[in-house]
């Protein structure tokens, strides 16, 4: 399959054809979604949470993005990869988010970068635009700004709430942005929005009627546990399966069961009777 670009996302839209998204934060998960036909990656900042243990996305730098980035480009070469600009790496200049959402092109090849906030962010939008790189834009659920939100909570449940998103999915399309992702935002809000752009509109979280689902891999593969949003559908349950794993392995290891003749090295023809004469074995 060749791999798909910013205008095959848009060409899908037209035709009602429904975009297939996922996160991904290292090298052989990329494969995994390459191989099963994912149409778009999300090296995202919630790789804070999934990857390395923290609380939410604050810490997370630009650099553990890029390095994570990088692992995901090579695992998934035909595929198309975002980039998740991390807090304080477009929030206080224009020419900073630039300079950012380069680093992610030259230093990971990544296709494109994503950055929170609708209305409040346009002008740094623009400015990523203008330098030449596709922007996914993200509203609803900010997770960078969930303090200002009250917490991990849905927005637009109230009509004043969804003339919010509206108002900031149409500034984004507005700042030059080729597709925007709409987090925990109800689905008749949700599919007003993907009606309205012009531009894909993914979901996550934000109901069937978008042009396409996201959701992270981390919980859609059962290996998340610290909490599980509504909108998650698991998939498979890894950490049960690794765990279970694990303890057949430590039950082994005791029982000294592993390892077994198949796993050990033989010394050549000959030479073990010459070992054991020289050391009186
Ligand atoms: O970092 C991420 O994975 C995201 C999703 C929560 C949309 O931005």
């Amino acid at each position: 399959m060749p791999k798909k670009m910013i205008h095959d996302f848009h060409a899908m839209k037209e035709r009602g054809e429904k975009i297939t998204f996922l996160t991904a934060y290292d090298f052989p998960t990329a494969q995994f979604a390459e191989a099963a036909g994912l149409d778009m990656l999300l090296v995202g900042d919630s790789l804070g949470m999934c990857v390395y243990g923290y609380a939410g996305t604050i810490p997370v730098t630009m650099d553990q993005c890029i390095a994570h980035a990088d692992a995901v480009r090579r695992g998934a070469p035909g595929t198309f990869v975002i980039g998740d600009m991390p807090f304080m790496s477009y929030q206080s200049s224009s020419d900073g988010a630039v300079e950012n959402a380069g680093r992610f092109l030259k230093e990971a090849a990544v296709d494109a970068v994503k950055l929170e906030g609708g209305v409040r962010v346009a002008p740094r939008i623009r400015a990523i635009v203008d330098a030449g790189i596709v922007v996914m834009g993200h509203i609803g659920l900010t997770p960078q700004s969930s303090g200002q939100l009250g917490g991990h909570k849905a927005q637009g449940r109230t009509l004043e709430s969804a003339r919010a998103v509206v108002a900031d999915a149409l500034a984004v399309q507005e700042a030059g942005a080729q597709m925007i992702l709409l987090e925990a935002i109800p689905p008749e809000v949700g599919a007003h929005v993907a009606r309205t752009l012009s531009i894909p509109a993914l979901s996550i979280g934000a109901g069937a009627g978008c042009d396409g689902q996201l959701l992270i891999v981390s919980d859609m593969i059962g290996q998340f546990q610290a909490f599980t949003p509504k909108f998650v559908k698991k998939y498979c349950d890894v950490a049960g399966t690794v765990t279970e794993a694990m303890k057949r392995y430590v039950d082994d290891v005791r029982a000294v069961r592993f390892p077994a003749e198949d796993h050990c090295y033989h010394m050549l023809e000959g030479e073990r009777e010459k070992f054991e004469a020289e050391f009186e074995l």
